[in-house]
C-alpha cells in the first residue's frame, strides 16, 4: 500500500511528484475560497450557527441574526414533540446503528418508519436510506448499469449526477424543465435496456417546479421510466405538502419517488416509495443501503413524529405557500430578480460570486442571514442568496426580512430590473 507521505523514492526532504501534485491540489482550494473569503468579516461558510430555541433566529459572535437560509421548511426543527420522539427511541433502541439494515439494524422502529413514508407517499412500500445523498446514489445504481440510459435535468443535484456515474449506465442530460428536448434525447438514444428519466420536483438553487404532466408524456411515448427527488417538495407543495403528484392534482403518477428526512421532515436519512417489487430489489441492491449502517433510531423517532405532525397540521404547508409568494412578490416589486421560482425556496439571484458575497456579508450586517450559492453551484454570473421561507417565520418575521435584504440592496447598489 503507497501512502501520500512515502518517500521511499525520494532522497530524505524532498518532495515526492505525488506529494507536489497534491500540494498543488490543496493550494487551489486555498486559493478559490481565500478569493471570496478574504476576510473574517467576510465569511459564510462553515460558520458555526446556534439556533435561538423556538425561534427563526440563530446566534453568530453574539449576535442575533433571522435565519432565512436554513432548510427546516416546516419549522419543526426545535419542536419538543420530535425530541420527546427521538429520546423515546434511545432510551429503547440505543444510540447506534446496530450494524447494516440486512444484518442486525433492522429494528421495529425502521419498519414503523418505512410503513409511515409509504402512506403518506401514496404508495404500497417504501425504504430508509442513511441520507438522501445515498438514497439516489443507491436507487440509480440498482436500477440502472452498463447498457442502460439514464436522462437527467441540466439541475439535477449532485446525487443524481453522482448515481448515474457510479451507475456505470449511459447518461444523457437535457436542458432544464424542457419537455421537448428530452423527447429529442430519447429518441435519439437507443431504445434498449432501462430508459430511465431522473428529475428533481423542486429544483434546489432556483425554486422552479419540474413540469410534471408534459414528462410523464414523453416518458410514455418513449418507455421511460420516471423518478422524482422530492428533497424540496415534501412538506412543501401539493395543498397537504405530498408533494408534485399532489401539485400537478394528482393528474400523473411517477414511477419512482424518492426524497430526503433532512429539510422539510428535520432529521436525517433519505426514503424511496415505490411498489413492493422495486423496493425489495433496492434492499438487496442498492449498494449505499446494503454496505452502509442502519439509520439511527433517533432520527428514525424523529422523522416518524414529524410526518404525523405533517399530517395533522397541514397548516403549516399552507403558511409556506403564502409567505414564499409574499415574500417573492415584495422582493420582485423593488426589481430583485427571483427567477423562476414559485416555491419556499427563493433566490435572490445578485451576479458575480464576490458581488454575491458582499451582498451577503451587508445583510448580515443588517441582522439577516442569506447565504451565498456560488460556482460551480451555479451557473457563472448567476451567483445568488438562497432564501428558504418555512412554517417557522411569521408573517412580521418575512416583513423584518424584505426590509433588511431592500437595505442592503441600496447600500451595495445591487443592480435591480
Ligand atoms: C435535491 C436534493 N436531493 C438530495 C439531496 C441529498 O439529501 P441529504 O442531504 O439528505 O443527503 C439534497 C441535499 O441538499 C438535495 O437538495
Amino acid at each position: 500500500m503507497t501512502t501520500l507521505t512515502s518517500t521511499d523514492a525520494a532522497p530524505a526532504g524532498a518532495a515526492t511528484p505525488a506529494a507536489e501534485a497534491l500540494a498543488l491540489k490543496l493550494a487551489a482550494t486555498r486559493r478559490r475560497v481565500g478569493a471570496l473569503e478574504s476576510s473574517a468579516h467576510r465569511r459564510n461558510s462553515f460558520m458555526p450557527y446556534t439556533p435561538v430555541a423556538g425561534t427563526p433566529y440563530v446566534e453568530l459572535d453574539g449576535q442575533r441574526l433571522l435565519m432565512m437560509s436554513g432548510y427546516s421548511y416546516l419549522g419543526l426543527a426545535g419542536d419538543p414533540r420530535l425530541a420527546a420522539a427521538a429520546a423515546r427511541a434511545v432510551d429503547t433502541y440505543g444510540t447506534g446503528a446496530h450494524g447494516v439494515r440486512a444484518l442486525a439494524g433492522t429494528t421495529p422502529l425502521h419498519q414503523e418508519l418505512e410503513a409511515e413514508v409509504a402512506r403518506f407517499t401514496e404508495r404500497e412500500s417504501a425504504l430508509v436510506f442513511s441520507s438522501g445523498y445515498a438514497a439516489n446514489v443507491g436507487t440509480i445504481g440498482a436500477l440502472c448499469g452498463p447498457g442502460d440510459h439514464v436522462f437527467v435535468d441540466k439541475l439535477d443535484h449532485a446525487s443524481i449526477v453522482d448515481g448515474c456515474q457510479l451507475s456505470g449506465a449511459t447518461v444523457t442530460r437535457f436542458r432544464h424543465n424542457d419537455p421537448e428536448h428530452l423527447d429529442s434525447r430519447l429518441r435519439a438514444a437507443p431504445a434498449t435496456g432501462v430508459r430511465l428519466v431522473v428529475v428533481d420536483s423542486v429544483y434546489s438553487m432556483d425554486g422552479d417546479v419540474a413540469p410534471l404532466p408534459a414528462l410523464r408524456e414523453v416518458c410514455d411515448a418513449h418507455g421511460a421510466l420516471l423518478m422524482v427527488d422530492e428533497a424540496h417538495a415534501l412538506g412543501v407543495i401539493g395543498a397537504t405538502g405530498r408533494g408534485i403528484e399532489e401539485h400537478y392534482d394528482r393528474q400523473v403518477r411517477v414511477d419512482v419517488k424518492l426524497g430526503t428526512l433532512s429539510k422539510g421532515i428535520p432529521s436525517m436519512g433519505g426514503w424511496v416509495a415505490g411498489s413492493p417489487d422495486l423496493v425489495y430489489h433496492l434492499r438487496y441492491g442498492a449498494r449505499p443501503f446494503l454496505f452502509s449502517a442502519a439509520l439511527a433510531p433517533a432520527q428514525c423517532g424523529a422523522a416518524l413524529e414529524a410526518l404525523r405532525i405533517l399530517d395533522r397540521e397541514p397548516h403549516r404547508v399552507a403558511h409556506i405557500q403564502s409567505e414564499s409568494a409574499r415574500f417573492r412578490t415584495a422582493m420582485t416589486d423593488v426589481g430583485m430578480r427571483v427567477g423562476d421560482s414559485t416555491t419556499a425556496v427563493v433566490p435572490l439571484i445578485i451576479g458575480t460570486d464576490t458581488q454575491a458575497y458582499d451582498y451577503a456579508t451587508t445583510c448580515r450586517e443588517e441582522g439577516v442571514v442569506g447565504l451565498p450559492v456560488v460556482t460551480p453551484a451555479v451557473p457563472n454570473g448567476l451567483a445568488r442568496l438562497r432564501i428558504a421561507i418555512t412554517a417557522a417565520h411569521t408573517s412580521e418575521h418575512v416583513d423584518t426580512a424584505i426590509d433588511a435584504f431592500v437595505r442592503a440592496a441600496e447600500r451595495r447598489a445591487v443592480a435591480r430590473a
